[in-house]
C-alpha cells in the first residue's frame, strides 16, 4: 500500500503489528502476573512526575515502538491495579480480558454512535447491549435506554428525564424559574451524584430532602412520607424519589417496592440508582431484595462495575424511552438523520459518542448469563466470609455484611476509647493503601471509621481474604 500523503501519523501495516503484537504480548503478560505484583506503588504524585521525566511539548516526530514500551513500563510497574485480586477498595471492578480487546477494536473501528448513519452496526449492537443488560436484571423489553461513561452519568441521565417529566412544560423555555419548588428525596446514604445534580441542573441543593436511615443503612421510609406530606402542606411540589440498590458505603438496598408504592401515590418519578448492585438481582439468594424493581421510571446500572467492564460503561434504563427523547432531542437542520432510527445523540447528554457498548455486548457472549449470576454470586460469598473471619477474630469487629460489601475494623484485645480506635483505623487504612499489599477503603458507620471490602473482582478468592485478614491484624498490631 502506497500512501497519497506522508506523514508522522501514519503507520504502515507491517509496523503497526510489529508494535501491535509487542503490546499484545506485553499485556498477556501483565494480565498472567497480576497476582504477583503489589496492588499499588503507592507512589505521590511528586514521585510519578519525577518518572515521567517532565518536558516541552514535543516539536518533532518520535518512534513509536519507544513511546509504546515507555509508557507500558511506566504504567504497568507505577499503576494501582484494580485488576488485582486484592484490590477490594472502591467500586471498580477488575477489567474483563475480552473487554481489552474489544476496547481496541472499537478505537480502530472508530464509530460515531451518536448517529445511526455513522455508526450502523455499533448502534445495533448498543441496542442490543442495553437490552441485554435490562433483560439480565429482569426488566421486560420495552425498556430502553443508553449507554454512558459511568454510575454519575447514568443517573444525571435519569434524573433529568425526571425533571422533564414531572416539572413545568416552561422548564425547556423558561429555564428553572419555571420549576416551581420541586423537591427531590433520597436516603442519606445516597452517593454524592445527587448533590452534583440538584446543583448543576438548576434545583439547587435546598431541594434535596436527605431522608435519615435506618440501623441497616436503608432510607427509612415513614420519614419519607412524613417529609413528602411536609412539603405538600408547604406548597412545595414532590417530584423525585431516588431509592438506592447498593449503597456506596454498605451495599444495602432500599425498600423498593415502598418507594415505588408512594411515588405512585403521589404522582412522582421513581429513579433507582443501582450502578453498583442492580446486577445481584439475578442472584437468587439476595433477589427478593430488589423486590418493586420494575416500579422505577428509570434505573442507573454500571457495566464498569459488577459486568466486569473495562472504565468506562455505565447505562440508563427508562421505561418508557420517550421521556430521554422529551428531555435531550433535538433536530437542527444540519443533521439529516432518519427519524425512524434510534440516533443516540437524542438519549443523552452527548452528541458525539464511543463505541463502549462493544465490550459489555463482547463479554455478554463470552461469559454468558449463567456465568455472570455465578460470578456475582462468588463476590457476595467472599465479602459474607470475610464477615463470618472478622466476627469470629478477637482483635477485628465485623460491622456490615451487604452484597459484596463488608465493613469491619481492627480493635487491639486492649480496650481503646471510641476515637481513639477510629484514629487507629484511620491511620491503618492509610498504611495499607500505601503499602501495595492490599487495596481497602473506608465506610463510617454509626460514628466508626471502619474499613471497607468491596469485592467486584473475579479474581478474588478465599485464600485473598484471609490473607486480608492477616494483614489487617498483623498490620494493626504494629501501629497499636
Ligand atoms: C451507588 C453508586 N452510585 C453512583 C456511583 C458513581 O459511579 P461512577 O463512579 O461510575 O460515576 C457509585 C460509585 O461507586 C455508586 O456506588
Amino acid at each position: 500500500m502506497t500512501y497519497q500523503r506522508v506523514s508522522a501519523i501514519q503507520m504502515s501495516a507491517d509496523e503497526f503489528r510489529k508494535v501491535g503484537h509487542q503490546l499484545i504480548d506485553r499485556i498477556a503478560e501483565f494480565l498472567d502476573d497480576i497476582y504477583e505484583r503489589p496492588v499499588t506503588a503507592g507512589l505521590s504524585g511528586e514521585e510519578v512526575r519525577a518518572l515521567l521525566k517532565p518536558g516541552p511539548l514535543p516539536e518533532d516526530p518520535g518512534e513509536i515502538s519507544g513511546i509504546m514500551e515507555h509508557a507500558y513500563e511506566v504504567l504497568s510497574e507505577n499503576s494501582l491495579f484494580n485488576g488485582h485480586p486484592k484490590f477490594m477498595g472502591y467500586i471498580t471492578s477488575s477489567p474483563a480480558p475480552a473487554g481489552i480487546l474489544a476496547d481496541l477494536m472499537a478505537a480502530a473501528m472508530n464509530p460515531n454512535v451518536g448517529a445511526q448513519i455513522l455508526s450502523p452496526v455499533a448502534t445495533e449492537i448498543e441496542k442490543e447491549t442495553i437490552k441485554w443488560l435490562a433483560q439480565f436484571i429482569g426488566l421486560n423489553e420495552n425498556y430502553g435506554g443508553i449507554l454512558v461513561s459511568g454510575g454519575n452519568m447514568a443517573n444525571f441521565t435519569g434524573f433529568l428525564a425526571a425533571r422533564t417529566a414531572k416539572g413545568s412544560e416552561e422548564i425547556k423555555s423558561h429555564g428553572m424559574k419555571a420549576a416551581g419548588s420541586m423537591v427531590v428525596y433520597c436516603a442519606k446514604s445516597t452517593h454524592t451524584w445527587i448533590e452534583k445534580a440538584a446543583i448543576l441542573f438548576g434545583l439547587g441543593s435546598d431541594s434535596i430532602r436527605w431522608i435519615p436511615t435506618t440501623f441497616s443503612n436503608k432510607m427509612n421510609i415513614p420519614l419519607l412520607e412524613a417529609a413528602i406530606k411536609i412539603d405538600l402542606e408547604k406548597g412545595h411540589t414532590p417530584s423525585i424519589v431516588v431509592g438506592t440498590a447498593g449503597d456506596v458505603s454498605t451495599g444495602a438496598v432500599d425498600d423498593l417496592n415502598r418507594i415505588g408504592e408512594i411515588c405512585e401515590e403521589y404522582n412522582m418519578w421513581f429513579h433507582v440508582d443501582g450502578a453498583y448492585g442492580v446486577p445481584a438481582v439475578a442472584v437468587p439468594v439476595v433477589k427478593e431484595l430488589f423486590n418493586g424493581l420494575e416500579k422505577a421510571d428509570s434505573i442507573a446500572l454500571d457495566p464498569h462495575k459488577w459486568f466486569y467492564a473495562p472504565l468506562e460503561a455505565g447505562c440508563t434504563l427508562v421505561k418508557n424511552p420517550t421521556h430521554l427523547t422529551d428531555t435531550f432531542s433535538s433536530h437542527p437542520e444540519y443533521y439529516k438523520f432518519d427519524r425512524q432510527e434510534v440516533n443516540f445523540y437524542e438519549y443523552g447528554l452527548q452528541n458525539s459518542r464511543g463505541f463502549r457498548a462493544l465490550k459489555v455486548w463482547v463479554a455478554l457472549q463470552q461469559v454468558g448469563r449463567k456465568e455472570y449470576e455465578k460470578l456475582i454470586a462468588e463476590d457476595i460469598e467472599l465479602a459474607q466470609y470475610l464477615f463470618a473471619l472478622a466476627e469470629a477474630h478477637p482483635e477485628l469487629e465485623a460491622f456490615s455484611h451487604n452484597l459484596s460489601i463488608t465493613t469491619f475494623r481492627y480493635a487491639p484485645p486492649e480496650a481503646m476509647e471510641k476515637e481513639k480506635l477510629n484514629e487507629l483505623n484511620s491511620a491503618l487504612l492509610e498504611h495499607l493503601q500505601k503499602n501495595g499489599e492490599v487495596f481497602l477503603s473506608n465506610a463510617i458507620i454509626r460514628g466508626n471509621y471502619c474499613l471497607r471490602a468491596c469485592i467486584v473482582n473475579f479474581r478474588t478468592s478465599r485464600k485473598d481474604i484471609e490473607d486480608v485478614m492477616e494483614i489487617v491484624v498483623r498490620e494493626g498490631r504494629k501501629l497499636v
